[in-house]
């Protein structure tokens, strides 16, 4: 089942060294997707939320008779939905049932203290568990959660671990756009995998892995390969994860049909974004809506990355309820680069297991930035990692704990798409974007490569907001 042309990052993948041999006969797909479940709340006030998480090792079968060693977050392979409202006084109880591994849960996202965060010092040993306590103070988005142990973060996810978080607010609420979850507001993490002749994952990093991170050629939705949804003849909002290790996926309709971005990372965007093509990088979301009211019982509308199909769209009845693009989703207040009390530049450097980030690789013992808390500046990331030799690398930037505004991709103002809030761009091989924040949120963070084989090898770093 090689799901390829060209490849990803302009790399072939999928050839015959890499263990990917199976015709897709084998797997176990065309089924319906799966929809992740909502996470129970079980705090009765309506202004306080407890959720219990507990992170599991497990199997699935992904090919017909064929059971893959898997890990799951309260089930056997990815994890619910956590959702929660803006000013809800939120904790978790997390709990790692892991053989032997310590674990850490990270909010992606999420504008919490370095405590509550959950990256790498946050370390749960088997059998153990960590209850962060948090209030959200942000509007209304798609985020997720995911495991991130030092140096080993890349495997867990793969062997998937990972959730998505929705934050609710008066916005989300007002809009008239589908919210009946699972119905007409869908969730699709998007990832792609290898697996080994004996049905397990692939994870043994080859070299082709170590430079550009881990990338497959079976497309899975949800954990379900080539999955099918039934729609109604009308509109869908479809929340979307990009949730590979380090692929950036190129999304498109078969039928070349356009569909509106409405939210980025950190929430919606001011006004609806109309596209044909929607460009994710690793740990980046989109909800988009997509009007399937033209079409007849019966006909199927391919998702397509890169030319090649990975999960269709079944239309079948009709909707019931009428949906218009929104002229207007919310208010975005532009953050001034005036406000901005320094620029720091973050440069993004070397191949493989030399990458790094201004000339450093990760160290847990040492803070490489030291922000003022309720401060602005302006964030500066360059790439220019492997310049001149195979032509670069993409590398997604992230920083904990805060979202920020894109202010220009080398001088030139962002795409339209990118315009709200972001907590990961992409930073192609040899540009410069400028992003501003303001750093309300006290403790140690992380900032680094979203391909997550590069950052386990050390391509991240650590500010302290004080
Ligand atoms: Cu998705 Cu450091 O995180
Ligand atoms: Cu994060
Ligand atoms: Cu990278």
């Amino acid at each position: 089942f090689f799901i390829q042309g060209s490849g990803i990052s302009g790399y072939p993948i999928n050839e015959s060294d890499n263990g990917n041999s199976f015709n897709k006969t084998d797997i176990a797909g065309n089924s319906s997707l799966p929809i992740p479940p909502l996470l129970e709340d079980k705090n009765p006030d309506p202004d306080k939320a407890e959720f219990h998480i507990t992170a599991q090792n497990a199997t699935k079968e992904f090919i017909s008779g064929v059971e893959t060693e898997t890990m799951g977050y309260n089930g056997n392979y990815l994890g619910p939905v956590i959702r929660v409202r803006n000013g809800e006084d939120v904790s978790v109880q997390v709990e790692n049932n892991l053989e032997d591994e310590i674990t850490t849960i990270h909010w992606h996202g999420l504008e919490v203290d370095g405590d509550a965060d959950g990256g790498p010092h946050s370390g749960i040993q088997p059998g153990e568990s960590w209850t962060p306590e948090f209030t959200i103070d942000q509007p209304a988005a798609t985020l997720w959660y995911h495991p991130h142990p030092e140096k080993n973060t890349g495997r867990q996810v793969y062997k998937g671990l990972a959730g998505l978080f929705f934050i609710e607010d008066e916005v989300s609420d007002s809009l008239d756009i589908p919210k009946d979850y699972g119905v007409n507001d869908v969730p699709l993490i998007i990832q792609d995998k290898q697996f080994n002749e004996n049905g397990s994952f692939q994870y043994e990093l080859g070299m082709h892995d170590v430079m550009n991170g881990l990338q497959g050629g079976t497309m899975l939705v949800n954990g379900a390969v080539d999955p099918y949804l039934e729609v109604p003849k009308g509109m869908m909002r479809l929340r979307l994860l990009n949730g590979s290790n380090a692929s950036v996926y190129e999304l498109h309709f078969s039928n070349n049909q356009t569909f509106y971005q409405i939210a980025s990372d950190g929430g919606f965007l001011e006004n609806p974004v109309e596209m044909d093509e929607l460009i994710l990088g690793p740990a980046e979301r989109a909800e988009i809506l997509v009007d399937f009211s033209n079409f007849k019982d019966g006909d199927t509308i391919q998702l397509s990355n890169k030319g090649s199909e990975f999960m269709k769209f079944v239309v079948n009845g009709e909707s019931e309820s009428n949906y218009a693009i929104p002229e207007q989703l919310t208010t975005i207040e532009k953050i001034d680069p005036d406000e901005a009390v320094r620029t720091r530049e973050f440069v993004f450097q070397g191949m493989g297991p030399m990458v790094n980030i201004n000339g450093k690789q990760m160290d847990m013992n040492r803070i490489d930035e030291f922000v003022d808390v309720h401060e602005t500046e302006i964030w500066e990331v360059s790439n220019e990692s492997g310049m001149g030799m195979m032509g670069g690398t993409v590398h997604p930037f992230h920083a904990h704990g805060v979202q920020f505004q894109i202010i220009d991709r080398d001088g030139n103002p962002p795409p339209l798409n990118e315009t709200g809030w972001k907590d990961t761009f992409i930073v192609y091989p040899g540009e410069k974007v400028r992003a501003i924040a303001t750093f309300n949120h006290s403790g140690v963070f992380m900032y680094h490569c979203h391909i997550l084989e590069h950052e386990d090898a050390g391509m991240m770093g650590q500010f302290k907001v004080e």
